[in-house]
């Protein structure tokens, strides 16, 4: 390998601009950003004028064809994830793919296979983990202070937050709504905390009362006339090891709060809420409140990054890993089938 770990990004849109190369620039002692693609050329051209990225292409082939690689993040929409994914492995790159892993069960199992014959790293942009409350947290459970969680919340609610830009409304292209989109963010890092259990059952239902009428957006107007997504979902999850797990997550319900992202867990010796990290216990006949006054303030995303580069020269390999991904794809998937059906799911 180079001296620098050289970089490719798959998208140019949002997520790359904001997350992936400006932390990918903070650590360019050890990173270089060789090529850039998007299969709108132009924004893939702006997008590299802007962070001084020296080549261009309208294709992931394309982009693998080029100037030799050794990691690739994918900032495509979900449908890309799989494809874009398995040519980065092959081509011998490590991969951070974008949340969620893909569309579907067997896309995201294919991803894990690929990722094992490649011999490379496949992880995700669940960029919730590396956030210090859960970064903190994760060290107090793993220390025993919450004994075995048993039930855990894990809430992504919006009251009037359906995505103005993008393709987040499009079932075609995103797999889903609200629940694939950010209820993953939390679904993901409840998992985290409670040690990936395995999912046995789900029951799901989702709802599309407010996204197919025009109203009031507070990420920008949304294309209310081609809403083919739920804008609410809320499901049961119970795994093997007796826990259970309650979801709920919406781009737009009549609730009190504009934006609520949070998980809470509750175990034998303590519970924990993660925004703001607070966790809650008995101790000597009484019961207290624990929260941090300070934590280091990184952002998560920063970590992400800095983790994922680590990890390719050599250093500790992913936290997110592709077996979760799979894990995680049974669950929402079969949510989703729970809501169609009206039955519960066995995994
Ligand atoms: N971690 C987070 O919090 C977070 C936040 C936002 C988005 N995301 C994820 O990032 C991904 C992209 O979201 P975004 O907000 O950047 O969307 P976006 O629409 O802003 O950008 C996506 C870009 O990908 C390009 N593209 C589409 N198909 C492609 C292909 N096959 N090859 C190359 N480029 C292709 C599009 O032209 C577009 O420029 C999604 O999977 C989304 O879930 C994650």
């Amino acid at each position: 390998m180079a001296d620098k770990l050289r970089v490719g990004i798959v998208g140019a849109g949002g997520i790359a601009q904001h997350a992936h190369i400006p932390n990918y620039l903070k650590v360019s002692d050890r990173v270089e950003i060789v090529s850039i693609c998007d299969v709108v050329l132009d924004m893939a051209k702006k997008t590299a004028e802007k962070f001084d990225i020296p080549n261009v292409f309208s294709s992931v082939d394309e982009m693998l064809a080029g100037p030799e690689l050794d990691a690739v993040s994918i900032c495509t929409p979900n449908k890309f994830h799989k494809d874009a994914s398995i040519a980065a492995l092959r081509a011998g790159c490590h991969v951070l793919c974008e949340k969620p892993p893909a569309m579907s069960v067997a896309e995201a199992e294919e991803m894990a296979n690929a990722a094992k014959e490649a011999g490379k790293y496949l992880t995700f942009g669940f960029h919730y983990r590396h956030s210090k409350e859960v970064d903190t947290l994760k060290r107090f459970v793993e220390a025993g202070e919450l004994g075995d969680i048993y039930a855990a919340t894990a809430i992504a609610m919006r009251r009037r937050g359906i995505p103005g830009w993008g393709v987040f409304t499009n079932k075609a292209l995103q797999g889903g709504g609200p629940l694939i989109d950010i209820g993953c963010h939390m679904l993901d890092t409840a998992l985290y905390l409670m040690g990936y259990p395995e999912p046995t059952m789900v029951l799901g239902a989702t709802y599309q009362e407010l996204g197919t009428r025009k109203g009031v957006g507070l990420l920008g107007d949304w294309d209310y006339q081609n809403f083919s997504v739920e804008d609410m979902a809320r499901g049961f999850v119970k795994f093997a090891n007796g826990a259970t797990l309650v979801i709920e997550s919406a781009f737009a319900a009549n609730v009190q709060l504009n934006d609520e992202m949070n998980v809470k867990l509750m175990g034998k010796e303590g519970g924990a809420n993660v925004f703001p990290l607070t966790i809650y216990q008995e101790r000597h006949g009484a019961l207290v409140d624990v929260s941090p006054v300070y934590l280091p303030d990184v952002s998560a995303y920063e970590r992400e990054i800095k983790r994922f580069v680590d990890a390719c020269l050599g250093g500790e390999p992913p936290i997110s890993t592709p077996e979760q991904g799979v894990k995680l794809q049974r669950i929402i998937n079969g949510l989703y089938q729970s809501a169609e059906t009206g039955e519960t799911v066995k995994l």
